[in-house]
């Protein structure tokens, strides 16, 4: 209890002398595209306080903050509010030169990515999930080559993916899940480095084969889910990989399990409702780390091996195969 006691005064002094994170006056230029993004917003409430004497460096505010080095704005948040319902992204925001990053929630945001955004050469989070943006995924995205995280989740975006995207090359997350893309995934995405850690393009309407470059990729997680793929996915495998999530589920993918490499750094593997064959690799009972198996739905057959985590699944994770057997279903 004293400990604590004395804990808590240390921190109260640290906090003291700390230096107040910024405290400058609002750049003339942050202020006035800040004001025009409030107008172009309708004025919601979030941004009540923002007028000609607000300090937009102010601590602890909300929707703002700025690089205490520089008094600019760095950071952008939009919340939801009745006010912003339907109308657009306001192009006024790439006035703000020195955004590192954009987080716009759901927000009912309809149109697109203004153009003037591909000025935002310092910008490396943009993420606008869950609104009602629509049209083809933009070209220009590809001049923002500060971009480390693009997360587009939740739109209405359609067309196919642009392949200049692989030139962003300090990208460690793309995320174009929940969109209504079409089209393959471009050959070039085998370009990117290893850096991408997540690939997510879960629930679109994407089909075709997988190009074969993306063996080439290291990703974290991979994220292929309710789409229309066909053809071989085994590449995306291999024994060195660093890769612990793999989503494949209800596409057509149809190439034969059994020889595919298993890394014993995977924690998730669902390959449910495809038109895989062969039968389960020995590797996967040798994971002691395996936290999701979903192999139903497939033409698989022959033994479930037995060990590491494969029997603790349950037979839904093994259903409705052309001749899977051995525990947890019935015997060969
Ligand atoms: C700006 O807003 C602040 C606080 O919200 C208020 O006190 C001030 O009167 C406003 N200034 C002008 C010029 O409207
Ligand atoms: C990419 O990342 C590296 C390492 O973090 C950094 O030095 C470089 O400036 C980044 N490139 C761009 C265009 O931001
Ligand atoms: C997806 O695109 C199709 C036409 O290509 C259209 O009919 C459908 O309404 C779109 N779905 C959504 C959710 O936007
Ligand atoms: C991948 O990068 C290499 C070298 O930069 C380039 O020659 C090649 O055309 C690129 N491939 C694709 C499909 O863009
Ligand atoms: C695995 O994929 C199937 C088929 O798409 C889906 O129903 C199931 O929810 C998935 N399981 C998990 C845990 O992702
Ligand atoms: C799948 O590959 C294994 C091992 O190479 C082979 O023995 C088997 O015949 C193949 N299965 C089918 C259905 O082609
Ligand atoms: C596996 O996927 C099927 C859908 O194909 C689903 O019904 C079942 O609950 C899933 N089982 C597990 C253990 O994820």
């Amino acid at each position: 209890m004293a400990k604590l006691f004395l804990a808590s005064i240390l921190l109260f002094i640290f906090f003291l002398y700390l230096p107040s994170p910024s405290h400058g006056v609002c750049h003339p230029s942050d202020m006035k595209a800040l004001l025009k993004i409030k107008a172009a917003l309708n004025n919601p409430s979030q941004m009540a306080s923002w007028n000609e004497t607000f300090d937009c460096c102010a601590p602890f505010q909300q929707l703002i903050s700025c690089d205490p080095a520089t008094n600019r704005v760095n950071n952008i948040y939009i919340d939801s509010d009745p006010r912003i319902r339907g109308r657009s992204i306001p192009s006024a925001i790439s006035e703000l030169t020195y955004l590192t990053l954009i987080f716009i929630s759901p927000t009912g945001l309809v149109g697109s990515i203004p153009p003037s955004f591909a000025k935002l050469k310092y910008l490396q989070e943009l993420i606008i999930w869950t609104n009602h943006l629509s049209g083809p995924i933009p070209e220009f995205l590809s001049q923002m080559q500060s971009l480390t995280f693009l997360r587009l989740t939740g739109n209405q975006f359609s067309g196919t993916i642009p392949a200049s995207l692989s030139g962003l090359s300090n990208l460690t997350e793309l995320d174009l899940s929940n969109n209504n893309l079409t089209g393959t995934i471009p050959d070039s995405f085998g370009n990117f480095s290893s850096q991408l850690n997540f690939l997510e393009l879960q629930g679109n309407r994407l089909s075709g084969e997988v190009p074969r470059s993306l063996g080439n990729v290291d990703f974290l997680s991979i994220h292929l889910s309710n789409n229309e793929f066909t053809g071989d996915a085994s590449f995306l495998f291999g024994s060195n990989k660093k890769t612990t999530d793999i989503y494949l589920d209800n596409n057509a993918f149809e190439f034969n399990f059994s020889n595919v490499e298993i890394s014993s750094n995977l924690w998730r593997l669902n390959i449910s409702h495809n038109k895989i064959f062969g039968s389960i690799p020995h590797g996967l009972a040798t994971i002691p780390s395996l936290l999701l198996l979903n192999v139903s739905n497939n033409n698989l057959c022959g033994e479930i091996p037995q060990g590491g985590k494969l029997q603790s699944f349950g037979s839904s994770a093994y259903l409705d195969n052309k001749c899977l057997c051995g525990k947890p279903l019935p015997a060969c």
